[in-house]
């Protein structure tokens, strides 16, 4: 006679899942962890999210309509707290809410302001 497959099975399993893929390994998005922390993950690799979204959202736009604050690798640590004004303070940008920023883009780019210290 079969022995029906008991949870304790899959709990089984999934402690083993674990041993062989350990929380670091997982494909999250690194800015859902806490920077600096056991993960590995580095001040360097936020920054890399953060510009992918002034990029992505802010950019787009300025490249046309505000051509002096196009924001870089090289500058954005200097624009830091003129973003965190208009975006988190004030909520003028983005412009028009054109285009949205998602929830997880908002607490990345908080989190990449937090590490420059303002
Ligand atoms: C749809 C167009 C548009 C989008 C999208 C947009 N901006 Fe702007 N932004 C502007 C324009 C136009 C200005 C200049 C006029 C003004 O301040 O309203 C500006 C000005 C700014 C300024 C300078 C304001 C000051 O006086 O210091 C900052 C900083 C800024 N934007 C940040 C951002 C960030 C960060 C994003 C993305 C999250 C963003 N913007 C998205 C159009 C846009």
């Amino acid at each position: 006679m079969k022995k029906p497959i008991t949870p304790l099975f899959f709990s089984g399993l999934l402690f083993m899942a674990t041993l062989i893929f350990p929380a670091s390994s997982l494909p999250v998005s690194p800015a859902l962890y806490p920077v600096g922390g056991t993960t590995g993950f580095s001040a360097n690799d936020l920054k890399a999210e953060a510009f992918a979204i002034l990029d992505a959202k802010c950019n787009t736009c300025h490249r046309r309509q505000n051509p002096f604050r196009v924001f870089t690798l090289k500058n954005m640590n200097r624009h830091g707290a003129r973003i965190y004004k208009q975006v988190f303070v004030l909520r003028r940008m983005p412009k028009g809410n054109a285009p949205r920023l998602t929830d997880l883009e908002y607490r990345t780019l908080k989190l990449w302001i937090d590490t420059l210290n303002l």
